[in-house]
């Protein structure tokens, strides 16, 4: 009965990456579990918005028949919530960015500092997700205890000249820039703080027909309800 080192190795790592205060690491991708029940109603959504998706970039005009089957996968990311000292040129002026990464994928919120954005942040959080991590924790640690360590705070980043960091505060600029069509230069990460968050795969089996024809797809959605973000990551045609 020797739990294997793999395992144990695991267990070690996903601690580290659940607890390290710095919380920096990339993404943390969990098994897949079976979805119970396929005619759940945010399933039919997820299902509704991955045809939906796939017509609209590959020009098909399939239609959902069926949720075959299901699996999902809790990931973990990472939001970074960053003081930046900018300028316009002629003004400096201080802004709080939120930018969520998960991966290569980064997402972000720019305000002109203020808390508004801060509890925004950590309040729409819907219970599917903190019930996911506190089964995830459950799962991992056996410990309901330690729940509130994973959904809880934001931990300080101890070297704001990380260039990690950098890069998310550079993203943040420029991502803004882009939306707002202002000119900001970074001058510098003043503060900032970390938090880990979870998300959640779907891999699904989809009947749909195109009028004529029946035909199954898996299709695999992104979702990270925090921030309203779902992203079609693949679909492709099963065989049989
Ligand atoms: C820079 O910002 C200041 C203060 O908000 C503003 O008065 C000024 O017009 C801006 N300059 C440029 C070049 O946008
Ligand atoms: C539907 O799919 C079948 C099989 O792939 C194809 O032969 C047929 O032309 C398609 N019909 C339409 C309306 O696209
Ligand atoms: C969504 O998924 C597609 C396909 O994998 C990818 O090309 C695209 O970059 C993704 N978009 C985001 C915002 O992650």
């Amino acid at each position: 009965m020797k739990i294997p080192c793999l395992i144990v190795f695991s267990i070690a790592l996903l601690s580290m990456l659940l607890f390290s205060d710095a919380a920096r690491s990339d993404a943390l991708v969990g098994g897949w579990s079976p979805i119970k029940d396929v005619n759940d109603p945010h399933i039919a959504e997820i299902a509704n918005y991955a045809v939906t998706e796939y017509d609209k970039r590959s020009g098909a005009k399939l239609k959902l028949l069926s949720v075959v089957k299901g699996q999902t996968q809790v990931v973990a990311g990472t939001n970074y919530r960053l003081v930046l000292e900018t300028t316009n040129g002629s003004a400096t002026k201080n802004y709080r960015a939120v930018t969520n990464t998960l991966g290569k994928s980064k997402i972000s919120r720019f305000g002109p500092g203020g808390l508004h954005t801060i509890y925004q942040a950590t309040m729409k959080i819907p219970c599917l997700i903190v019930f996911s991590i506190a089964l995830l924790s459950m799962l991992l640690f056996s410990d309901a205890a330690r729940s509130d360590a994973l959904v809880g705070g934001w931990s300080p980043i101890k070297d704001v000249n990380d260039p990690h960091i950098a890069e998310i505060a550079n993203y943040a600029v420029t991502e803004y820039d882009k939306r707002s069509g202002a000119k900001l230069k970074l001058l510098s990460v003043v503060k900032g703080q970390t938090q880990v968050v979870a998300g959640t795969n779907y891999r699904l089996v989809l009947e749909t027909t195109n009028g004529s024809a029946t035909k199954n797809y898996r299709a695999v959605v992104w979702e990270k309800p925090w921030i309203h973000f779902r992203n079609l990551t693949s679909f492709d045609p099963l065989l049989t």
